[in-house]
């Protein structure tokens, strides 16, 4: 028999860097030896197993959470007279940390009651993304420290540097920008944003548009206060701060709804922007779940992510990049509505310049969302010469609006051939193996090569490792 009893919900608070203080519940019940309980964070519940021993060693273990490859969280902890002293894991990756978890009140870190979502109608279109979008957004390069000042500086430096001029028009502030609530419910930004609107204003007398992110659940991915139950509201705050783009983020809404909800619970937001009676381009973030490209139009979305979140890395580039091929997603891309595979990493540092224009070259192919992911203040030439190539980026704004397919694929080599209103082609001739190649371009015709920027007259191109021959054939 145990000495101490550990039932109870235990709060351990968890500082970030930034100061946002994540809530970490271990909601438990001990029965002899035996513990069950729930860890609950804004993001997910998830039952625990454990025992705890006659020195009140509490030994708990996590369903494993992130799918069956990854193992699953094991936490010890010791219940003392001042809390429980836990050694946590925020990741599995992550050195342990002790924190002491505190007794709080039954119920509490609960996720609120559910909302019964609509019934599914068609959204009425907002008519934007013609093309697919283009601009900046804060999260691949700065993560949670996105200040207001970075955004503001990032609007210079778009129309400085020719990326405005490129056609990259959105400037967005993704996740941790927002604090809690007022009195009556209006969502507020955090000290790192002191004036939306302002910032909104600056970024528009610029000529250029601004975008923002939220959950449909109680928070969203980093943990900060999403739109559950308060999705007009928000949406006219939006409308009201001037913003032009929201980028919306399933994360907190699991733990209040099935996948099976998702298509209603995108739809609501979908109607309150477009109730908002300002055009606001919607973004839907949900990982590709419930083959969100069968119904992401009908919501009213503009774009949908169809892979989990990009590494600034080759590995993590090419594996969402080749694999876009891989279900019927392509045919369902068209004006209005677009694949998008995530955002860019041209620039992060983590890629070399060949990397980089596959990265550039494969998006463009794939009619994907061109948000450019880096620090634009501080890019090289180099960067910004990817990045601001007019022909590649011209094959991405195509006006017909067709994705690409894969149309061959030999050992490491592979080919992408996307149709272009001009009645010509584009072939992506990629090499995905560390030696150069010789490819071949599988049709005749006027070629012109986009990377070259000239018109070329062999057949046969020397493709570097990780590489790429980008041509028009007319
Ligand atoms: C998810 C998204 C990312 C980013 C973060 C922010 O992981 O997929 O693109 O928005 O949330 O917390």
């Amino acid at each position: 028999m145990a000495a101490a009893d550990v039932t109870g919900n235990w709060l351990a608070e968890v500082a970030a860097p930034n100061g946002n203080v994540r809530k970490t519940y271990y909601d438990l019940k001990q029965d002899g030896a035996k513990v069950t309980g729930f860890l609950r964070t804004s993001g997910f519940d998830r039952p625990l197993e454990g025992t705890i021993d006659d020195t009140g060693t509490v030994t708990l273990t996590l369903e494993t959470m992130l799918g069956a490859n990854r193992p699953s969280m094991k936490t010890v902890g010791t219940l003392k007279a001042d809390g429980l002293h836990l050694t946590m894991r925020m990741r599995p990756d992550m050195p342990p940390r002790e924190v002491v978890a505190k007794k709080v009140a039954d119920g509490e870190g609960l996720p609120p009651a559910r909302i019964e979502p609509p019934a599914l109608h068609k959204v009425r279109s907002n008519g934007l993304a013609k093309t697919p979008p283009m601009g900046w957004n804060s999260w691949n390069k700065f993560a949670g420290r996105v200040t207001a000042e970075d955004v503001k500086g990032m609007a210079d430096a778009m129309v400085s540097s020719g990326m405005k001029a490129a056609g990259y028009i959105y400037v967005n502030i993704d996740d941790t920008w927002e604090a809690g609530r007022d009195g009556q419910d209006n969502i507020l930004a955090n000290s790192k944003f002191p004036y939306m609107k302002g910032l909104a204003d600056y970024v528009h007398s610029k000529g250029l548009k601004i975008g923002i992110y939220s959950s449909p659940g109680p928070s969203t991915c980093a943990g900060y206060e999403g739109s559950y139950g308060r999705e007009e509201q928000d949406a006219n705050t939006y409308a009201a701060w001037g913003i032009d783009y929201l980028k919306y983020d399933w994360c907190g809404a699991a733990r209040i709804y099935k996948d099976t909800d998702m298509q209603a619970v995108y739809q609501k937001m979908g109607d309150a922007l477009v109730a908002t009676g300002r055009p606001i381009l919607y973004s839907l973030c949900q990982y590709s779940r419930q083959d969100v490209w069968k119904w992401g139009a009908d919501v009213g979305g503009n774009a949908w992510r169809i892979t989990g979140d990009i590494r600034d890395g080759w590995n993590s580039m090419q594996k969402i990049g080749f694999s876009q091929n891989d279900h019927d997603q392509a045919s369902f891309a068209r004006p209005g509505h677009w694949n998008d595979p995530d955002m860019l990493e041209i620039g992060n540092g983590g890629m070399s310049a060949e990397e980089y224009r596959t990265h550039l070259s494969l998006w463009s192919l794939l009619s994907a969302p061109l948000l450019a992911g880096n620090d634009i203040r501080t890019a090289t030439p180099e960067t910004l010469a990817i990045l601001t190539n007019a022909e590649v980026i011209a094959t991405d704004q195509d006006v017909l609006g067709k994705q690409a397919t894969r149309m061959s694929r030999t050992g490491d080599q592979e080919v992408w051939v996307k149709a272009l209103a001009d009645g010509s082609k584009a072939y992506g001739l990629f090499n995905l193996g560390t030696e150069a190649a010789q490819m071949k371009l599988p049709v005749r015709g006027k070629v012109r090569d986009l990377w070259l920027k000239k018109d070329v007259s062999q057949s046969e191109f020397t493709v570097p490792p990780h590489g790429v021959a980008l041509l028009k054939v007319k």
